[in-house]
């Protein structure tokens, strides 16, 4: 072994940031299903036959049972939204939002969508690491914000307050982020609140679209499209940065690569797939058991966190699909959109990116896989 071997990650969560976590993932994907993290004091669900387990079982809730929205974020912007989005909730708010939602975004015109972003950063070119680190956040926002209805004055303001709202999401974030964030949500809501009351006007826009389902199966008279509208920005936000920015990598890294996609175009789609599988965007997703669940004769207690270890399933040799995405009733329905903003994205900068000098860390999260390019060769 080479002595700047890298060492292994200390557990899942830091291995999210970590140079080459790949191998770790594959021998978690090996071991134990489900198994107790003394470290991290929760268990974990690892391998695609853990984590499907527990993304398929009832009992296992996204929120811990009795606390539907952190403390911190009670009777606040924040909180507002927090309390109402899909990915936050269990049963029937989790189920008719979910059902419109996937609905309204398995109609958008991907070949529209790829076209348009393709204009779209095309016209916005990376010509520095630092614009890189900008560019892979606020295209993928200007892309959906465009699709929801929004006119191009706004989108830096949207993506900008969406990249201080998620910071109410992460653990990681201090005092100032936190209080950030709640003058983004306020501004998130207002803007979504005015873009609503002219969605009759909008009628072919995304947003347009989700009204009309709203109304068919009455989920606006429970509240919640304004909080779910927000929802479908931040839940862009870090997951598809991760995703192009983990594209330029494998671009910089695989020096055959390039030259492929060049002589066959239709290869992009698959190479970004390819990325979403061996170097997710999200690493891990956490569940709570709301009561005793047993899983193949491994009892995890009630009110025990679970770290769904979706990065080891992607590494899984057993596994035929991988669930970057997610699984079950939570499952993403962004996948498509994101594929195909990130395909048109890595199309209109590969070129440009191809002699930039570049290095890269990763932004610290203890979920999402998100390079930070610096000037430099690489490492
Ligand atoms: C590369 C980009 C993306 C990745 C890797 C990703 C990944 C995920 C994952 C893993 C989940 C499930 C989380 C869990 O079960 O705990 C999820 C949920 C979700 N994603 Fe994505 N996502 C991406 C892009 C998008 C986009 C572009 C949209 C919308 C335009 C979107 C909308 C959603 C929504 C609404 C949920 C909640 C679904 C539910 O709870 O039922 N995602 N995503």
């Amino acid at each position: 072994m080479p002595l700047d071997y890298p060492t292994d990650p200390v557990h899942p969560l830091a291995a999210v940031t970590h140079a080459a976590p790949y191998d770790y993932y594959r021998r978690l994907a090996e071991g134990p299903s489900w198994r107790f993290d003394a470290s991290l004091d929760c268990w974990l669900a690892t391998g695609r036959a853990g984590v499907e387990a527990v993304l398929d079982h009832p009992a296992c809730r996204v929120r811990p049972l009795g606390l539907a929205l952190p403390h911190n974020l009670a009777g606040t912007p924040c909180g507002a939204i927090f309390a109402e989005l899909v990915r936050m909730n269990e049963g029937e708010r989790h189920a008719v939002p979910k059902q419109v939602l996937a609905h309204a975004l398995g109609q958008v015109d991907l070949a529209r969508l790829h076209a348009r972003t393709l204009h779209l950063a095309q016209a916005q070119l990376p010509g520095s690491a630092a614009r890189l680190n900008g560019a892979i956040f606020e295209l993928p926002l200007f892309a959906v914000a465009d699709l929801l209805g929004f006119a191009p004055a706004q989108w830096p303001a949207l993506a900008a307050w969406t990249r201080d709202f998620v910071a109410c999401l992460s653990p990681l974030s201090n005092g100032a982020q936190l209080a950030g964030a709640q003058v983004a949500a306020y501004a998130l809501l207002q803007g979504f609140g005015r873009l609503l009351r002219e969605a009759d006007a909008l009628p072919g826009s995304l947003v347009g679209k989700i009204v009309v389902e709203a109304d068919a199966v009455g989920w606006q008279a429970s509240g919640g499209l304004l909080a779910n509208l927000v929802g479908l920005l931040s839940q862009t936000c870090d997951a598809t940065a991760g995703l192009l920015g983990n594209a330029v990598v494998a671009l910089r890294t695989q020096a055959d690569l390039l030259p492929q996609l060049r002589a066959t175009p239709p290869l992009w789609p698959v190479m970004l797939r390819e990325v979403s599988r061996h170097d997710p965007s999200i690493h891990n997703t956490r569940r709570y058991t709301a009561e005793d669940v047993e899983f193949n004769g491994v009892r995890v207690p009630a009110g025990q966190m679970i770290v769904v270890v979706l990065a080891s399933a992607c590494h899984d040799a057993g596994g035929q699909v991988a669930p970057g995405f997610g699984h079950g009733r939570h499952v993403c329905p962004g996948q498509s959109i994101a594929h195909a903003i990130a395909t048109a994205c890595l199309q209109a900068w590969a070129d440009g990116l191809e002699d930039m000098p570049l290095a890269w860390t990763y932004l610290p999260s203890l979920n999402a896989r998100i390079p930070v390019f610096s000037n430099g060769e690489i490492a």
